[in-house]
């Protein structure tokens, strides 16, 4: 396995705006050095106490455990108008409203990568493929755009020839446009049926090498953020919640229909029994944890409509107090929501199919500050620990996918976080370098 940099300007085969960033006011109150694959990577504590939690070690997993990164083609592509592809509903947006999208004029290009190839060196690659590429026009009855075919058969292939397995997420955030223009995209009950046609087009075409599908993406953000604050497209401040429970159970909970009533869409019954148990597994995606305030009365004026459906409020802190060590950082979260999701949805299938914190980019900082993410590191052991331990506690948890391979386009904050395993120079022809965060990646995948 190798997970080797590459600026090849050379085709061959590329590829929530909750902001996860840690904020190192005081590090380092204690280092440690954490072994992997056979290479010592010494890492700052901000917590001593932390120093068993990074101890966990890749064969500490299950074997056919997953460990994979994750992207998302509206981020990483560009490539905006190549080979016939229709406008989606993030291109359109990022250039009508500049205000809401920092950075807008670079969310074309992306990082270029639908023109690179990335040699990634894990188990597992997440990526999603463009709904407008595959149908420029939103439409089956538009064409099936065989240019695009051919493009994701080669990304696909390589990967497999590559030993690594690739996982598709269907809409990464990118509905077309012509869609939201046609009929308002999400509120209109036409958009089940073209969202069936467009996955049954990648069904048929890649089905038979893709065999982990990832249907819609954080739909509770695309909801909050889409429909409530305005801060994503269409940028309305409609009302509009879903939850996980009609996958398990076929309907909405009793709690849910009785506070959002005659807003909340119906099931048919055909529609109940289809929807019953009809999942292979959950992806949750996970970087921080807050709070929630019992809110029997909720209030109009201090409270967003989602939170007044709920009778509950979202609250950063508790009596002044954040969650997590350093600000943010809570991995119990993560046990507690993974134990809770097999008690409440009968022990399913899960995966990490994001997890991951971003630096602040400061372009005037020295490259090697910029390539040394040990926080990010200590960031994704503590987190694996978690997983570790609730799979100990019978959850089925059966991958992780680190978010993300490459820095990229982060919505509505643009360029300003880091995330990558590896290092993007904007400046020079979209540069890629691997942060220290990807050599330990390498090295704690050999299994040794
Ligand atoms: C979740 C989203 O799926 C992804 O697109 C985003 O970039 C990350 N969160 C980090 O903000």
């Amino acid at each position: 396995m190798t997970l080797s940099p590459s600026n090849w300007p050379k085709k061959l085969f590329t590829s929530t705006t909750v902001i996860h960033v840690l904020v190192f006011l005081s590090v380092a109150s204690s280092t440690l050095e954490a072994a992997a694959g056979g290479s010592t990577f010494e890492l700052e504590l901000p917590d001593a106490a932390q120093s068993e939690e990074i101890k966990v070690k890749s064969t500490d997993f299950p074997g056919d455990f997953v460990f994979g990164v994750a992207t998302s083609a509206a981020q990483t592509e560009g490539a905006p108008k190549a080979d016939g592809k229709g406008q989606s509903v993030w291109e359109y947006f990022a250039a009508h409203f500049p205000g809401i999208v920092k950075d807008n004029t670079k969310f074309p290009d992306g990082i270029d990568s639908y023109n690179r190839y990335m040699d990634l060196g894990v188990g597992s690659y997440r990526f999603s493929i463009p709904w407008t590429r595959i149908l420029p026009s939103g439409a089956l009855s538009g064409g099936v755009n065989q240019k695009a075919v051919d493009h994701y058969n080669s990304l696909i292939n390589e990967l497999i020839k590559n030993g690594i397995k690739p996982s598709v997420t269907i809409l990464h955030f990118d509905l077309p446009q012509a869609l939201e223009e046609k009929y308002g995209g999400y509120l209109n009950r036409s958009f089940v049926n073209d969202f069936r046609d467009y996955s049954d087009v990648l069904f048929k075409t890649f089905g038979d090498r893709v065999k982990h599908w990832v249907t819609i993406n954080e739909p509770k953000v695309l909801a909050l953020y889409g429909y409530e604050n305005g801060w994503a497209p269409p940028g309305c401040t409609r009302r509009s919640i879903r939850f996980t429970e009609p996958l398990v159970f076929g309907d909405y909970p009793k709690s849910m229909k009785e506070s959002v009533k005659e807003r909340l869409p119906a099931f048919t019954e055909e529609e109940k029994t289809a929807l019953t148990g009809s999942f292979d597994f959950l992806g949750i995606n996970y970087y921080l944890s807050g709070f929630a305030r019992n809110e029997p009365n909720p209030s109009p004026e201090a409270m967003l409509p989602h939170e007044i459906d709920a009778k509950a409020s979202d609250q950063v802190a508790k009596n002044g107090v954040v969650l997590g060590n350093p600000l943010g950082s809570y991995p119990e979260g993560l046990q507690k929501l993974l134990e809770y999701t097999k008690t409440k949805y009968q022990n399913p299938n899960i995966y990490i199919a994001e997890n991951g914190v971003g630096g602040f980019r400061n372009d005037t900082m020295p490259l090697e500050v910029v390539l040394n993410d040990g926080f990010k590191i200590v960031y994704i052991l503590r987190h694996l620990n978690a997983i570790s331990k609730a799979i100990k506690n019978g959850v089925k948890v059966k991958g992780y996918y680190i978010w993300t391979l490459l820095d990229d386009f982060e919505w509505g904050t643009g360029l300003m976080f880091q995330y990558g395993l590896y290092n993007i120079d904007f400046n020079d022809n979209f540069k890629r370098m691997p942060r220290l965060s990807a050599k330990w990646y390498q090295a704690y995948l050999q299994k040794t």
